[in-house]
């Protein structure tokens, strides 16, 4: 799927993961104070979401639209139109970030968001938690569909790279569903088997074995930008899913401090929130260190969770804000990371009840490896 436009500019690491969270420090960042307006969050009627109307009438009761679906649906219909960009370390590439979308009217305004922000991503990078489906009654997979059908409009014309979510386990013993993951790869055909498997990430498996090989491989001449995907984050400043990532973490943050991962993007909590660079690898049983501190070696660590998928926002938060919590906010939005060239990327995050163009939060970054200058952004405010 066009990987050649951007195989010279960097390369991603999707784990699966399924949780973290950090002890609180004092004296945080920016806790925002835009006040949204208090509404339900509610699924879009099953047959609003064809973008082709006369193709959705012939398939709406088809016993064989599972197979037609989305990337399927999308190249059956020749309408991907890519053009690869130019290729090199300099290469400017442009990306846009989602989590968490569902198929709410909420869902639909950050993808609108995204098509009409003028930055204009090439590619999606999707944290995880796709359809939702399995929310439904016997994980009704006409939401699968509608799903599909409803990025199609996007996921037609640029490629959108797939991290796998809980809501893509779709493991119902109760209505005879013992395969996790049917539905999903099905659908998506995601490189997975390269890494042996979709779940298992725990130490000497094939997850772990496969990331271990692969991240000294990383040539940053050819691929300047290391950017990391997975679906629990590691740093959560909410009150949600509270150190569900922390078994991931212990094994995986001090490869990601050595290999100079630039920034890891992750969902499941539903929000936003940019962390400070930090790390927490000091820790031993007799030391004692097991809060994170500045880190300029360090990742960014990015919340983006916040598509607007049926389940509302997560809105509590931990109080004081921690130290290594940049900006924070309960509002539905997406992402951009714009890469300028080996040494500069410009991101930032627009929430869907601002104009398009409108950045309510952004960051210059500086990449770890060519150019690993202190880029936070609470030294600078
Ligand atoms: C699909 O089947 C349902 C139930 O039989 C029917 O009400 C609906 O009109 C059908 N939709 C289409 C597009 O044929
Ligand atoms: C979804 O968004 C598109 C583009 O803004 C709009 O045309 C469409 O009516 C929306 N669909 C629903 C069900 O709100
Ligand atoms: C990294 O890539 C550059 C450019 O292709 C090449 O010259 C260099 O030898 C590579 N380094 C290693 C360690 O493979
Ligand atoms: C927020 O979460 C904390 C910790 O789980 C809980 O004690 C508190 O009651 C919650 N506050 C609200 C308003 O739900
Ligand atoms: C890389 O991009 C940044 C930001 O646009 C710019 O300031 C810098 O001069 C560029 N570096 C080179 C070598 O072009
Ligand atoms: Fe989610």
């Amino acid at each position: 799927m066009g990987s050649s436009s951007f195989s010279c500019s960097l390369l991603f690491l999707v784990l699966l993961g399924l949780v973290l969270n950090v002890a609180v420090l004092c004296n945080g960042g920016k806790t925002s104070n835009f006040v949204r307006p208090v509404e339900k969050t509610i699924d879009m009627p099953l047959d609003s979401m064809f973008s082709e109307s006369l193709l959705a009438t012939m398939l709406l009761n088809s016993t064989t639209q599972i197979l037609l679906c989305s990337w399927d649906w999308s190249h059956n219909k020749a309408i991907l139109v890519y053009n690869p960009s130019a290729v090199g370390p300099d290469a400017p590439y442009t990306f846009g970030l989602i989590g968490d979308l569902g198929q709410s009217f909420d869902s639909n305004r950050t993808l609108t968001h995204y098509e009409m922000n003028p930055q204009k991503g090439k590619t999606v990078l999707f944290v995880g938690d796709l359809s939702y489906a399995d929310n439904y009654p016997n994980h009704d997979n006409v939401r699968w569909d509608t799903w599909g059908r409803f990025t199609e409009r996007s996921a037609a014309y640029q490629p959108w790279i797939w991290t796998a979510g809980n809501h893509e386990i779709d493991f119902a013993p109760e209505i005879g569903e013992t395969k996790p993951f049917k539905p999903y790869t099905h659908r998506y055909h995601v490189p997975y088997k390269a890494s042996g498997v979709l779940l298992h990430f725990g130490k000497y498996t094939p997850q772990y074995k496969w990331l271990e090989a692969e991240l000294p491989k990383v040539n940053r001449t050819e691929t300047p930008w290391l950017i990391v995907l997975m679906h629990a984050p590691w740093y959560n400043s909410y009150n949600y899913h509270y150190m569900e990532g922390e078994t991931m973490r212990v094994m995986y943050e001090p490869w990601f401090v050595e290999y100079k991962v630039d920034v890891v993007f992750a969902g499941h909590v539903h929000a936003y929130e940019r962390s400070e660079r930090i790390s927490n690898v000091a820790y031993n049983i007799v030391n004692g260190k097991c809060t994170p501190v500045a880190d300029q070696t360090a990742p960014v660590y990015i919340t983006i969770g916040d598509g607007g998928n049926l389940e509302g926002l997560a809105t509590n938060m931990t109080e004081p804000q921690p130290a290594y919590s940049a900006y924070r906010e309960a509002s539905f939005g997406h992402a951009i990371f714009d890469i300028k060239n080996r040494t500069h990327a410009y991101y930032n995050w627009h929430r869907n009840q601002d104009g398009y163009a409108v950045e309510a939060d952004s960051m210059w970054f500086n990449n770890r490896y060519w150019h690993p200058v202190d880029d936070s952004t609470s030294s600078q405010s």
